[in-house]
């Protein structure tokens, strides 16, 4: 019997992995365009000037990846559904196949409705967006919902509204800084009213894919701690306060558009579940009047915060630093703020970018971060499961295919699909839990 790496997690407990369409499915000639293909048609937006045109080919190869997702034991696999595939002839037809595929390895599918692939034709500043997402959750619940028990609306809005809207990192590229807020509070009813639409087809297990980081502030002066607060409040709160207390931190809600009041009973519509996507920490201090560059972004100057390096910690291949006991904090924190207002928690992503094939890194950081999550659920924090980011080496967005998240390496070159030891480990890991 192979010694168990990882601390016993309850029976029941929903392990699993994360991929997104754009990022894996390729076979975009045989789908409606998005905003990212648009983005990433424009010279200098991609660092490696790639496109997603083919990345994985998972569109034409999924059953082989389905294959490998059984290999792996997991229980549960986390997919998008391309918005603009849905809207294509015989698009939904592909994700029939795949659900009927996951369906068949004993893999329950958890499509996400919404990860940044926004059809071509629409746009997030018009609120008239929130309602047509409504119609796309429904459509798709139609076809799917007698396969598919878990659903989530949106992925990161967050990142979302700050890299395509605010600082034009990514699609649609737009600089807007604070006047994206409208993006936010778009999406967010968007979120609530595809909830609606969930409800009403039956659906009663539905969340959301929230980025989470814990904010530390660079001092203890007045000034780090009240630029750390806001920045929380932009990259964090914005999201979650206002679909679980009903309600924009304190300044916010009056430089939204329309009946925000009434748009907020929409937004916090209850959830059966709410899932965080956790990366790192952030260390934020006072504006320095200066741009910053920060994890491939430029950061301008006139922005009311400056983001400094964290130091003292390993960095992943993308420069991220690697502090597990964020994650535990970060859900303590959680459940602080929230109390019986924050339905269970899952783990919707989780990882880290290694170069190789023997990523004995990889390894090391996701059990550091399974023992982080261990220890928020043993100090009463209600967690139900956990995903790693991700099944495969994928698209990174606008860092191309330089950043290679995945359990599971690709060779651009001929597609081939290698497990690296990381796979090996989590599939040995999962065997070892009692798992129900
Ligand atoms: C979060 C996003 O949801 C995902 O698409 C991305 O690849 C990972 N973070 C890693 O950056």
């Amino acid at each position: 019997m192979a010694t168990n790496p990882l601390p016993q997690f309850p029976p029941g407990f929903l392990w699993g992995v994360s991929t997104s369409a754009h990022q894996i499915e390729g076979a975009a000639d045989e789908r409606d365009p998005s905003v990212w293909d648009a983005f990433t048609a424009e010279p200098g937006r991609i660092k490696d000037g790639s496109t997603a045109e083919v990345a994985c080919d998972h569109y034409h190869r999924y059953r082989e990846d389905v294959a490998l997702l059984a290999g792996l034991g997991v229980d549960a696999y986390r997919f998008s559904v391309s918005w603009p595939r849905v809207n294509s002839p015989g698009g939904l037809d592909f994700y029939d196949r795949l659900v009927d595929e996951l369906c068949a390895a004993g893999v329950r599918p958890v499509p996400t409705l919404f990860h940044w692939d926004l059809p071509l034709e629409l746009d997030w500043l018009s609120r008239d967006t929130a309602a047509r997402f409504a119609d796309h959750a429904a459509v798709v619940a139609e076809r799917l919902g007698d396969r598919v028990q878990k659903w989530i609306t949106l992925n990161e809005p967050a990142e979302h509204t700050l890299l395509g809207h605010a600082l034009g990192a990514h699609a649609p590229g737009r600089r807007l800084l604070f006047d994206a807020l409208p993006v936010a509070h778009h999406q967010l009813l968007a979120h609530g009213l595809a909830v609606r639409a969930l409800r009403a087809a039956g659906a009663d297990d539905i969340g959301i894919a929230n980025s989470h980081g814990p904010t530390w502030a660079a001092s203890r002066r007045t000034e780090d701690v009240e630029a750390a607060d806001f920045y929380d409040v932009l990259l964090n709160r914005l999201f979650s306060d206002p679909l679980l207390l009903g309600r924009y931190p304190e300044g916010i809600g009056e430089l939204l558009p329309g009946d925000v009041e009434s748009d907020l009973k929409v937004i916090a519509e209850p959830l059966d579940w709410y899932g965080v996507n956790y990366y790192q920490p952030t260390k934020v201090g006072a504006p320095e009047g200066a741009e910053i560059e920060f994890s491939g972004l430029t950061l301008p100057a006139e922005l009311p915060f400056s983001v400094r390096e964290l130091e003292g910690y390993p960095v992943t291949d993308f420069g991220w630093p690697v502090v597990p006991e964020a994650l535990t904090e970060l859900l303590v924190g959680l459940r602080e703020r929230y109390g019986d207002r924050l339905p269970p928690v899952v783990i919707t992503e989780n990882g880290c970018s290694y170069e190789g094939i023997d990523d004995q890194e990889r390894i090391a950081f996701l059990e550091g971060h399974v023992r982080a999550l261990h220890r928020a659920l043993e100090q009463g924090v209600d967690v139900r499961g956990y995903f790693v980011w991700s099944l495969m080496d994928n698209f990174e967005w606008a860092e191309g295919y330089a950043r290679r998240f995945g359990l599971v390496h690709v060779d651009y070159d001929t597609l081939e699909r290698t497990p690296k030891a990381s796979y090996a480990w989590l599939r040995d890991a999962l065997r070892a839990q009692a798992r129900r």
